[in-house]
């Protein structure tokens, strides 16, 4: 290459229409209507509920990329290279790419990068205004994004949770942050004496709650909006963090080790099953990774000691370790 060609291709890599473009088709899920035959501009962008002029220039570039072929005056359609955009497509990549999808959300914090890079701040907040998972609650946008990646499959060994811990003495748990309920579901159906309530921000609590009422259990289960940055509900025996700390910088997450222990006012527990994502430094992906996490939110590493540390900060003794996976760990505190 010569310096021309290194010139044009350096723009070329920093080009943002591209992925903004292909981003936009699959948020508007143009593809699945291109799909079902309708190529008529005016009529896509009715379906699309947008202005007809700009979804022509949108489309007339996708064409340009090949992932459609035809013209606003002829008609679009998907070309063999876009019908993965298609909701339904075998190896579909829409919900990946949609901005109102949780990864995509990610993605479009890296054009923020240069902050993280200089501060170790997650871009995400300076682009957004707020932290990851506030965005993703923050209204009805996110809402289906949550509910279409959210099963009630447990990830990340939490089975040590239900497994690796002495319920039998346990009457109420209260899971901080505890997202679409999986965890929840999965303890109330194996220890059936237990009652328990998802704390978490409000898209995630309204879809837990629905969840809950599914698998039938809504006479012992329920769930509350609130943020585990303000006074938890009361009253429970454990007081459990799964997967949380590993999303917070060491002063937030003393800040929620508190609100556990103050809730817990002597008498309960907190039951911290943290993760560690540690495997992400390994292997020829680690600097891409790294820096799409470090853009979305701290992502620290910690080890068991470690997460001991963060309660003693909180004011909480440990009374108890328990057993421990390569990402999954669990320590119980008491104040
Ligand atoms: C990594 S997920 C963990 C989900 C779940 N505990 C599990 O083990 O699968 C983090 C959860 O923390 C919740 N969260 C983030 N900030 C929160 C806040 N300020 N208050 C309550 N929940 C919050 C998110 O909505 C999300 O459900």
């Amino acid at each position: 290459m010569d310096d021309l060609a290194h010139a044009e291709h350096l723009v070329d890599s920093a080009d943002l229409l591209r992925p903004a473009a292909v981003r936009a088709a699959a948020t508007l899920g143009v593809a699945d209507h291109l799909a079902a035959g309708v190529g008529d501009v005016a009529e896509l962008a009715r379906l699309c509920g947008t202005r007809t002029d700009l979804l022509g220039s949108l489309l007339g570039y996708l064409v340009s990329l090949e992932l459609l072929s035809g013209s606003a005056d002829d008609g679009f359609a998907l070309a063999p290279a876009g019908l993965p955009l298609c909701t339904d497509h075998p190896f579909s990549v829409r919900e990946n790419l949609r901005d109102d999808g949780m990864a995509g959300r990610s993605d479009i914090a890296l054009v923020g990068l240069v902050h993280t890079i200089r501060t170790g701040e997650p871009a995400h907040v300076g682009v957004f205004g707020r932290g990851y998972w506030e965005s993703l609650n923050d209204g009805p946008a996110f809402a289906g994004a949550l509910e279409r990646l959210a099963g009630d499959q447990l990830v990340c060994d939490a089975e040590l949770i239900i497994e690796g811990y002495d319920w039998t003495g346990v009457r109420e748990v209260v899971d901080v942050g505890g997202n679409s309920g999986a965890v929840l579901i999965n303890l109330l159906r194996r220890h059936t004496h237990l009652r328990g309530t998802v704390l978490d921000l409000e898209n995630s609590a309204a879809l837990a709650a629905r969840n809950i009422e599914n698998a039938g259990l809504a006479d012992r289960g329920a769930a509350v909006a609130g943020s585990f940055f303000e006074p938890l509900p009361a009253g429970g025996d454990v007081y459990l963090l799964s997967a949380i700390l590993a999303d917070w910088d060491d002063a937030d997450a003393v800040a929620i080790l508190r609100r556990c222990a103050e809730a817990s006012a002597g008498t309960g527990k907190v039951l911290l099953a943290d993760v560690s994502l540690d495997a992400r430094a390994a292997g020829a992906q680690a600097d891409r990774t790294e820096l799409w996490l470090r853009a979305m939110m701290p992502t620290p590493v910690r080890t068991v000691e470690q997460l001991k540390a963060l309660g003693r900060a909180a004011g909480l003794r440990v009374t108890w370790e328990g057993p421990a996976t390569a990402v999954r760990s669990l320590i119980e505190f008491s104040v």
